[in-house]
């Protein structure tokens, strides 16, 4: 994979449940300013369609599963998340999409930065445009 990259996390599980943590600066790499939920996805919605200028993100599926489609304008990657101890890192610049989510898909997202819709580059061909710029 070199588009995103897989993070892990160690199981802190035991004979009482589940537990994984997930902290800033130490497995997570950049300081978290927001977290967000993705849930209750139906099985044929596609979201994202996005990149961000700036931001970075770490997305972790706790609760089943989707698909992460990754694009830096020259690869594309497909992820599928399954797992609260494996987390994809997804630097600025890349275009995503999610999809195949299953029903109890709960996709946690950590980021580096605020919401700000002016970080966002909603259209493909402004992706491809800006990252082309950015290269020269
Ligand atoms: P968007 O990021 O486009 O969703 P997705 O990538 O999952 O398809 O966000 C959907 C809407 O929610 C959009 O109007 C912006 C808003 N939003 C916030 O207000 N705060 C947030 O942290 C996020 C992620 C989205």
């Amino acid at each position: 994979m070199s588009v995103g990259k897989f993070l892990s996390f160690e199981d802190l599980s035991d004979s009482r449940g589940g537990l994984v943590s997930y902290e800033e600066s130490r497995n997570i790499p950049f300081h978290i300013k927001r977290i967000y939920c993705i849930y209750n996805v139906s099985h044929n919605a596609e979201r994202g369609f996005h990149a961000h200028r700036k931001l970075e993100q770490v997305a972790v599926c706790v609760s089943g599963s989707c698909t992460m489609l990754l694009d830096n304008g020259k690869e594309k990657e497909s992820i599928v998340l399954s797992t609260p101890y494996k987390g994809l890192y997804i630097g600025s610049n890349i275009w995503r999409v999610m999809q195949s989510f299953s029903k109890d898909c709960v996709l946690v997202v950590l980021a580096s930065e605020l919401y700000d819709e002016s970080d966002y580059i909603r259209n493909y061909d402004e992706f491809l445009k800006e990252i082309e710029m950015g290269s020269r």
